[in-house]
């Protein structure tokens, strides 16, 4: 189901990480939603695509530094932010210091800007990296045990307890949601563990090849980009007097092993060989759950998510096949 026509006035958007993975889709399915012109990019290295390029404005932001956050606020009379930018679980464990760093300070000084400027609303994603090994696996409760061993996991639990007590303390409206690993044909992802279920595509379609970084049995939650966004705006876009939770919804669509990846791909490219040399992410992944109780996202602002598997992987091989076959992968 698509999202419904928007209507109304059209909010003035600042998207921090737009050069990231959910970053490079929600921005252009935001200007195309609220106008190009309402929808500002902002990154700190260049964009590599020319839809993020032209296709609105861009500005560079460190969010590590808040002058550089409300310079871009003022310029374009910002009074939403998508807040994205954000060390994923893999790099954080390589770099700590700096997941701490970009994650808390980047979203502090967001947080702060909102609060002195009384900006309308804010979007902050957490993730399922917020549970942690004493969380019940399977369909994972919305509350419940948040003991991460991960600093990415750390600091989205800090994230979510910041958010909700801007929320309490001075009426910023704050949402988020926990994120599952999120899959996408457009922007690579970087540094995360549940980016082999992106990766497998390019090496499947280039090599027929792939060496997972994960153990075949590892049951992780996902979610197809569409989906994402969907969700995202959704969540924006609904009735704050409908909202039971601020920043920490639960969020699902699917999950799956490698080895049932595999299998679904094999459906398309039969030859696909597979290996498994499990690394430090395992760990990681053994961590997480296997699936996530979303219903108070269902109930709230009617949530219901789209693809499944199967729609998921035959849409991926399309897009990334009619990549290959332009000579662009
Ligand atoms: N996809 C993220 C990661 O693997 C989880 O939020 O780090």
């Amino acid at each position: 189901m698509a999202l419904k026509a928007f209507t109304g006035k059209s909010p003035r958007i600042l998207v921090t990480g737009a050069v990231g993975q959910i970053g490079s889709e929600l921005t252009p399915a935001l200007r195309q939603r609220y106008g190009a012109e309402n929808v500002v990019a902002a990154g700190h290295k260049k964009p590599p695509s020319p839809e993020l390029r032209d296709g609105g404005p861009f500005e560079f932001i460190d969010v590590t530094r808040r002058e550089t956050i409300e310079a871009v606020v003022e310029k374009y009379n910002i009074d939403t932010i998508y807040h994205l930018a954000a060390i994923l679980s893999a790099a954080g464990e390589k770099n700590p210091q700096l997941a701490w760093d970009v994650n808390i300070n980047g979203l502090y000084n967001v947080l702060e800007v909102a609060r002195e400027r009384k900006l309308a609303r804010v979007f902050c994603p957490s993730s399922i990296a917020a549970f942690g090994p004493e969380t019940p696996r399977d369909n994972t409760p919305q509350e419940t045990v948040l003991r991460p061993r991960t600093m990415y996991g750390v600091t989205k639990v800090t994230g979510e307890l910041l958010c909700d007590y801007y929320f309490y303390r001075f009426g910023v409206d704050v949402r988020g949601v926990r994120y599952p690993g999120i899959i996408s044909s457009e922007t690579p992802p970087g540094g995360g563990t549940t980016d082999y279920a992106v990766e497998i595509f390019y090496e499947a379609i280039k090599h027929k090849r792939y060496n997972c970084f994960l153990r075949e049995d590892t049951v992780l939650p996902m979610m197809y980009m569409p989906d994402c966004i969907k969700a995202t705006i959704q969540l924006m876009e609904a009735d704050l007097s409908r909202l039971t939770r601020h920043s920490d919804y639960n969020l699902a669509a699917f999950s799956f092993s490698p080895a049932e990846l595999v299998a679904e791909i094999k459906k398309h490219i039969p030859d696909l060989a597979c290996t498994y040399n499990p690394d430090f992410r395992q760990q990681i992944a053994d961590s997480w759950p296997r699936s996530i109780d979303d219903s108070a996202a269902r109930r709230d602002w009617g949530w219901k998510p789209d693809y499944d598997l199967a729609s998921m992987v035959a849409d991926m091989l399309e897009k990334l096949g009619k990549k290959h076959a332009e000579g662009k992968l």
